[in-house]
């Protein structure tokens, strides 16, 4: 059974393309390389290994997508090329509209040409808005708050259409809540080119000295010390979720939304000192302004994913700092080192 991966030299696609090749399915990667190196590629070969294809492609050229559905007869895709930085978004959204949306609309419309309909695609949290309550259901309204949450909310409504046009679709939406850690051999992690937005690769590059401080954004929030709450999850777990997804496809039409986090959150205050707990770094911060579009808190309801497919988070908030630091100490200058 062959499954083709995009975004697979990403930091969920690497991680996905391994525990698919662990799981016994035949992968075929598709990735551009805009946000990532080949040597994850090279790695994740390494790990399993298995060999297997791999193509520098971009999901914006149909001709390559065609080259590619003409090779090889794939069962189902996992979709997780895309750009993901909020703050870039908003900068050039041209780029995030066109790379994300019309992607994803080639995709699918080289899948309908070749006759494959099934696809699991990596959608956010962010759809969420500023939720009222939590924990946060599948079922809770939607709305967003800046260019990149936009482009996954139009991919859902579109792959919704889709799905409602034909029932040989079958669609797995899945929303990521905060996924961070690496895989536990230290090989592979996320690699962020440039300053990084998320928190975690920050505080590890503050650990090892390539940053002076963290900036924490804002402590006045109606939390428990005040600092955003987030649903971390360490991201063997969330790709694990990605293989229940598939079996799930493969006895369903329609299209279903999980979420996909702990049910769990975590201040970044607390994340910080765990981090420090668990590697015996201090790890310097100063508290300043918010951020705009911030929320105070974010957490799942994981329970839909845990009844339907089965599937539950394991790892703990120390987990998931133990694996992100072996993964920064091991590769201090990420995939260029
Ligand atoms: N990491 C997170 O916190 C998070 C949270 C929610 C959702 N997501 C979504 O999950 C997916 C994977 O995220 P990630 O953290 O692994 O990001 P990533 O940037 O590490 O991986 C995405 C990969 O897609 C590739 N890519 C981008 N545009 C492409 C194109 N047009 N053609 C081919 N390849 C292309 C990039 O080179 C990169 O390797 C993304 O769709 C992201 O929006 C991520």
């Amino acid at each position: 059974m062959t499954i083709l991966v995009t975004g697979g030299a990403g930091f969920i696609g690497s991680h996905a393309t391994v525990e698919l090749l662990e799981s016994g399915y035949d992968v075929v990667v598709i990735d551009n390389l805009v946000n990532s190196d080949i040597e994850a590629i090279k790695r994740v070969k390494e790990l399993t290994g298995i060999d297997f294809p791999f193509y520098q492609y971009d999901l914006l050229s149909y001709k390559q997508l065609q080259k590619l559905f003409k090779t090889y007869k794939f069962e189902a895709v996992m979709h997780f090329a895309g750009l993901k930085a909020v703050g870039e978004s908003i900068e050039i959204p041209i780029n995030y509209y066109h790379n994300n949306i019309t992607g994803t609309i080639n995709l699918c419309r080289v899948m309908d040409e070749y006759g494959v309909n099934k696809l699991v695609f990596s959608s956010s949290a962010t759809v969420y808005g500023n939720p009222s309550t939590v924990p946060i259901y599948e079922t809770f309204p939607l709305s967003v708050t800046n260019p990149y949450g936009r482009t996954k909310l139009i991919i859902e409504e579109f792959l919704k259409d889709l799905s409602a046009s034909n029932p040989k679709w079958r669609v797995v939406l899945l929303r990521y809540f905060n996924p961070i850690g690496a895989h536990e051999s230290g090989r592979i992690g996320e690699d962020p080119k440039g300053i990084p937005n998320n928190l975690m690769p920050y505080i590890t590059q503050v650990a090892i000295g390539k940053r002076d401080k963290l900036k924490v954004f804002g402590n006045d929030y109606n939390t428990h010390d005040g600092t955003g709450v987030r649903d971390f999850i360490h991201v063997v777990d969330l790709v694990k979720g990605h293989i229940n997804a598939l079996n799930f496809l493969e006895k369903t039409i329609g299209i279903e939304i999980f979420n996909l986090g702990t049910g769990q959150g975590y201040s970044v205050l607390d994340l910080i000192n765990t981090f420090s707990s668990v590697t015996s770094i201090d790890i310097p911060y100063e508290i300043v302004e918010r951020r705009p579009g911030d929320i105070a808190i974010c957490y799942a309801s994981p329970d839909k994913a845990k009844k339907i497919l089965k599937w539950e988070a394991e790892k703990s908030l120390r987990d998931m700092c133990k694996d992100s630091w072996n993964w920064q100490i091991n590769n201090p200058n990420g995939y260029r080192s």
